[in-house]
């Protein structure tokens, strides 16, 4: 489907080469650039923190989409935004104040994300539908790329009934390729974040192996 964006995940990239490996990515048709911020607290995992993605800022030429796995997030968001995220997305679960993060991160004049772990459910978001761009559902539990799909096709029904006819993206992000990635795009998700299934058996040497994984999916 063509409406279907996907964000292939830089986890999944080679960790010594991130410019190259983003615009392969690119030049091999991802849509997004699905950037993801561990801080091994909210998740048992470190990635990078806003100078990393100060740096990878130059080599996005589609959307950075920027995925918060911290706690807290509020003091922050104004690294990003210098940093240059076009969305940026925090979790329902990292604090008590997601309602005051979520206009913070549009005051700062990003695109406002909220993500849901697998256990949390659709209503969590109920009352932040007009203050986010995007719902993130997540079907593994955050922290390593290449785990096993978590169905969430129902959350992702109810999320598209809630939001109604509002802009909001419903973004899927966990274990999607190329069996799951139908199952959520039927359900409503519209953004498919896609980590190992698009750096599987390629390189920056043979960027082509992206492309068709993107194309497969
Ligand atoms: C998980 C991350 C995901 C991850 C997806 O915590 O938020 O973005 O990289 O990786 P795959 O597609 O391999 O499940
Ligand atoms: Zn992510």
């Amino acid at each position: 489907d063509r409406s279907i964006k996907i964000a292939p995940s830089i986890l999944s990239a080679d960790f010594a080469n991130f410019g190259a490996e983003i615009r392969a990515i690119e030049a091999e048709g991802a849509d997004w650039v699905h950037v993801d911020v561990m801080d091994g607290h909210f998740v048992p995992n470190l990635t990078f923190g806003p100078m990393a993605v100060k740096a990878f800022r130059p080599h996005v030429t589609t959307v950075m989409d920027v995925h918060l796995m911290i706690a807290p997030v509020d003091p922050y968001i104004d690294a990003y935004a210098e940093a240059g995220a076009d969305v940026l997305t925090a979790h329902v679960e990292a604090g008590p104040h997601i309602h005051r993060t979520l206009q913070a991160i549009r005051g700062a004049g990003m695109k406002a994300g909220v993500a849901l772990n697998p256990g949390t459910p659709a209503d969590a978001v109920a009352h932040l539908l007009d203050l986010a761009d995007l719902v993130c559902v997540m079907t593994v539990n955050p922290g390593f790329g290449g785990q096993k799909f978590i169905d969430m096709t129902g959350k992702v029904r109810r999320l598209r009934e809630m939001i109604g006819d509002r802009p909001v993206h419903i973004e899927i992000d966990g274990g999607v390729d190329v069996t799951t990635a139908p199952l959520v795009a039927a359900a409503g998700a519209d953004v498919l974040v896609a980590g190992s299934a698009v750096f599987r058996g390629g390189s920056v040497e043979r960027p082509e192996v992206y492309g068709a994984n993107i194309r497969a999916i």
